[in-house]
């Protein structure tokens, strides 16, 4: 099923040719949501726009294509406001019709993707032996959600965690551990991460003062590249390490997500080098191989440089990246590639993405989508801050571990929890306090990242995350608990209203419920093109106080039949909305809270 605004760009396309002529059949009839309820839900500006071609009025122009019009189904009939705007209001016999037909889709009428496409979406991608930071969940929160929806969308998607797990500092790390811990080689266990994260510290430490520690950090290196036995296995308790640290956080998130580290990409670093030297790519400047860029340039106006093969011959962040994108083009079948990551690294990726479109990596053809935006995509989003739009801080003034920033979500949203329970006289088990802490701190903690346009910095409080006011988790968690409410109460089984039952809308604020309802497919296709979260985020929110107005004008349960049924099912496709939309937020619904 088309969504409305399709079914009505097609009427208009159909109109416009019957009006004009076949050479109007691609011309893209404007229609968008009315940007003022008062003019209806639909508009057009076509016939503005179409005044110079066709050498007529506008208003005229509007005429003879609402004379073409045929949308008597769907809407009342089409006015013409204002110097041409054709304005457009469904109507609730239509609106009735579609809510009908939603309501026995277990997808709720949202589309799937027409052409699905193998996608990769990079995103968290810690770094082995260092301490995963806010940055990091960032990554982790955003890309899951973006992965989720494309998943949604029936898209085949690969979540790729580009770890890095290689290079020079190994060898710095390896070094150390012989020095001061030489037992760790042979015994696995015998490390925790926060010893890590101090071990490096020590080894950069030791590397920055000592000459003689430098140069074994350098043999480290080598001998780790030529393979050999105990280096490997220190370089793979390393990496066990941190990543047993990393899978806390993903399991306290719920994030899936296949490990292919930086490391994997090693032997097909040669390769790349060649590839690139054969395509005439390369120049040695310096002794270093580098590929000049168009478009990058310093402060003379001479084009910058990438780096991709070191003068001591070692490669780097970006040769690897080079190597990841031809291999995913070539070998994963990636018809798009999205890379989470924060803003900084814009121009790293911009950089790669030139070369590997000058090396012909990305073939012909492979459009990206289906409207041709691009195969490679880099989705960049701002910093975390503290309070005040300062460095995040704990109270002692070290930069938080990320475990213990959601531990304190969940702690915090326990405080809440009790103090709600008191004031309402409520008691409840541990096992659901337990429960409700853990989903709405952890959720809270998404949402407010999601909730904001990712390109922008935003500000971590858990004072307004966990906030039942306002766009919050909470808001909408509760929400939800409150339609489950209604059902309780009327000892109504959802589930069994039956799919037949008549929708009838007749007050504002079921009409007003019922569009945003029939929204969602929409949104869910612009969060595909734009990759942006918060769009989907403000659509729950809008729902949430959509339903909020409709519940607060509407009786409900003390309705008289036909209405009530109607009311409950309008209830009942509201909950299965949000639940829908917040589990491709990453977020999971509470029966109660
Ligand atoms: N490990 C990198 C970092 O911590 C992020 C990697 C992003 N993905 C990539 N393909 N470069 O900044």
């Amino acid at each position: 099923m088309n969504s409305i605004i399709e079914q009505l760009r097609n009427r208009f396309s159909e109109a416009l040719v019957a009006a004009f002529g076949s050479e109007f059949a691609e011309t893209d009839p404007l229609v968008v949501p009315a940007s003022n309820p008062k003019f209806g839900d639909y508009q057009s500006n076509l016939a503005m726009s179409l005044a110079k071609t066709l050498g007529q009025k506008p208003r005229e122009i509007a005429q003879q294509i609402v004379q073409h019009l045929e949308v008597s189904k769907l809407c009342e009939p089409a006015e013409i406001a204002g110097p041409g705007f054709i304005n457009l209001t469904l109507k609730s016999s239509y609106l009735e019709a579609r809510l009908n037909a939603i309501q026995s889709d277990s997808q709720l009428g949202a589309e799937k993707a027409k052409t699905p496409q193998r996608v990769i979406v990079d995103f968290s991608s810690p770094n082995i032996a260092k301490e995963m930071h806010v940055g990091h969940l960032r990554s982790t929160i955003i890309g899951d959600s973006i992965a989720r929806i494309l998943e949604f969308r029936n898209h085949d998607v690969l979540r790729l965690n580009h770890v890095g797990d290689w290079g020079t500092q190994f060898g710095m790390l390896i070094a150390y551990l012989r020095e001061a811990y030489p037992e760790a080689l042979t015994k696995r266990d015998a490390l925790e991460l926060e010893d890590l994260v101090k071990l490096y510290q020590k080894a950069k430490q030791r590397f920055d003062e000592d000459e003689e520690f430098r140069e074994n950090s350098r043999q480290e290196v080598v001998k780790l590249q030529a393979g050999e036995e105990d280096s490997i296995r220190a370089w793979e308790l390393l990496c066990e390490q941190s990543r047993r640290e990393f899978q806390v956080i993903y399991s306290l998130l719920d994030v899936e997500l296949t490990e292919r580290g930086e490391s994997f990409y090693n032997p097909l670093l040669p390769g790349v080098i060649e590839d690139l030297d054969y395509q005439e790519l390369t120049e040695v400047d310096a002794g270093a191989k580098c590929v000049f860029l168009e478009g990058f340039t310093n402060k003379a106006g001479e084009p910058l440089p990438l780096i991709v093969q070191k003068s001591n011959g070692g490669y780097n962040y970006a040769t690897t990246d080079l190597a990841a994108l031809r291999y995913r083009i070539q070998q994963d079948g990636a018809e798009r590639i999205i890379y989470v990551t924060d803003a900084g690294q814009a121009d790293h990726f911009a950089q790669v993405f030139q070369v590997a479109r000058r090396a012909g990596w990305i073939p012909e053809g492979v459009k990206g989508q289906p409207d041709g935006s691009p195969v490679l995509v880099h989705v960049p989003f701002g910093l975390v801050q503290g309070e005040g739009g300062k460095k995040l801080k704990t109270r002692s003034g070290e930069t938080p571990r990320l475990r213990d920033l959601l531990q304190e979500a969940i702690a915090r949203a326990r405080a809440d929890l009790e103090t709600r329970l008191q004031e309402e006289g409520r008691t409840e088990s541990e096992e659901f306090k337990d429960k409700v802490a853990r989903v709405v701190g952890i959720s809270a903690v998404k949402y407010a990242d999601l909730s904001q346009n990712r390109t922008s910095n935003y500000i971590f409080s858990y004072d307004k995350m966990l906030s039942l006011q306002g766009n919050t988790a909470p808001y909408m968690l509760y929400a939800y608990v409150r339609i489950r409410g209604i059902s309780r109460k009327g000892n109504i089984n959802f589930e069994q209203l039956g799919t037949d039952a008549e929708i009838l809308l007749q007050e504002e604020a079921e009409l007003v419920l019922a569009k945003h309802l029939l929204q969602l497919s929409d949104v869910l296709k612009e969060v595909e093109q734009d990759l942006l979260p918060n769009r989907l985020c403000q659509y729950l929110f809008e729902l949430s106080q959509k339903f909020n107005q409709f519940y607060d004008r509407c009786p409900v349960l003390q309705a008289s039949e036909p209405q009530r049924t109607s009311r409950l099912v309008l209830c009942h496709l509201t909950a299965r909305t949000l639940k829908l939309g917040l589990s491709l937020l990453g977020i999971p619904v509470l029966e109660r809270m």
